[in-house]
């Protein structure tokens, strides 16, 4: 890895070289927004998926009926078997809100910040606050890290996996404690996709129920949401399901008028000032590279609609 910082190099590995291009590409190349290529992913989205951002995003009062049962997308059929659907009972449907807090808004721009160890040393913290909304990924911390990742969140997702990552699953009162102390940095919505596996939905509701002590709006993603996103990618090729950064850049096209991304770079080297680096996988941790997703694939797909116009991938840091 040493070979990486001198700034010119024989390549013998054409991932390095194909990644050392794209970061080439994405640093020299000028953006235009191309609004009209935008309006088309748009219309074709609302085209091919029977969701609406307005109506699906969150659960609400009119979109669960009383009685419903819920099955959990990434549940198989053996496990679906094994445990009982979690049913919206009335107590349940109380806790939701009438209807999405999201209904009816347009922004004018907006970026996706996606958690990326390439963001470290961007400098990227006060163009991406000067943004009109700004999504988060994962509970991506924010405090320590606003210069390069800024601080301003209007939708941050919360899988509920991370509830047994960083908060012991809340089993008890020092997990509970400290995941309400975590949630305080955020004055946001916090969409938590409950639905994914049975097994978490009871956790995931326990996060939510304690919405009156901190200041951000927490909400359920509907689970018919995602899969018609997820759908719709896998028409298009995606071989596995679509990461939370491409569910939300598939989202902020139905919100935003111009789109900006940052932290979206699925790679273990990057160009900093012209010479090849390590990168980590994410700005806030040591963790290895693993991932659940295309990510490639998905990296290329961005590439594509950078190069249209329809979303600014930007790699580098920001002047
Ligand atoms: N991402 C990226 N490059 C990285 C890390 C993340 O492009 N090096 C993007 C991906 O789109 C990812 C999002 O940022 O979905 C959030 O990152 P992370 O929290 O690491 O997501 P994952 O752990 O992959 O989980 P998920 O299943 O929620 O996508």
């Amino acid at each position: 890895s040493s070979n990486f910082t001198k700034q010119i190099w024989v390549f013998n590995n054409s991932d390095a070289e194909r990644i050392y291009l794209y970061a080439n590409l994405l640093q020299k190349l000028p953006w235009k927004a191309n609004p009209q290529h935008l309006d088309n992913f748009r219309r074709e989205l609302n085209a091919e998926t029977n969701v609406s951002t307005d109506r699906d995003l969150i659960l609400t009062q009119t979109n669960v009926q009383l009685d419903q049962e819920m099955p959990c997308y990434f549940d198989t059929k053996k496990s679906m078997l094994k445990y009982p659907h979690f049913v919206a009972t009335k107590d349940f449907m109380s806790t939701l809100p009438k209807e999405s807090p999201l209904k009816g808004k347009r922004y004018e721009k907006c970026a996706v910040i996606g958690n990326s160890g390439s963001l470290k040393q961007s400098t990227c913290g006060s163009q991406i606050d000067g943004m009109d909304f700004v999504f988060r990924c994962n509970g991506a911390p924010l405090e320590g890290f606003v210069t390069d990742a800024g601080k301003r969140t209007d939708f941050l997702t919360f899988n509920p996996s991370i509830l047994y990552k960083r908060f012991g699953g809340l089993v008890n009162e020092s997990m509970i404690e400290s995941y309400i102390t975590f949630m305080k940095q955020y004055d946001s919505m916090v969409w938590y996709p409950c639905f994914g596996s049975r097994q978490l939905v009871e956790p995931c509701i326990k996060a939510i129920s304690y919405h009156d002590q901190v200041d951000s709006r927490l909400v359920i993603g509907h689970p018919s949401h995602y899969v018609s996103i997820w759908e719709f990618w896998k028409r298009r090729g995606l071989r596995k399901k679509p990461s939370t950064g491409l569910y939300l850049v598939s989202l902020a096209a139905t919100l935003c008028n111009e789109i900006h991304l940052y932290g979206f770079w699925p790679f273990p080297i990057q160009l900093h000032e012209g010479k090849v680096q390590e990168t980590a996988y994410h700005y806030f941790n040591n963790l290895p590279f693993t991932s659940h997703h295309s990510s490639d694939s998905e990296f290329r797909l961005l590439l594509q609609m950078h190069m249209l116009g329809s979303v600014n991938l930007h790699m580098g840091t920001c002047t």
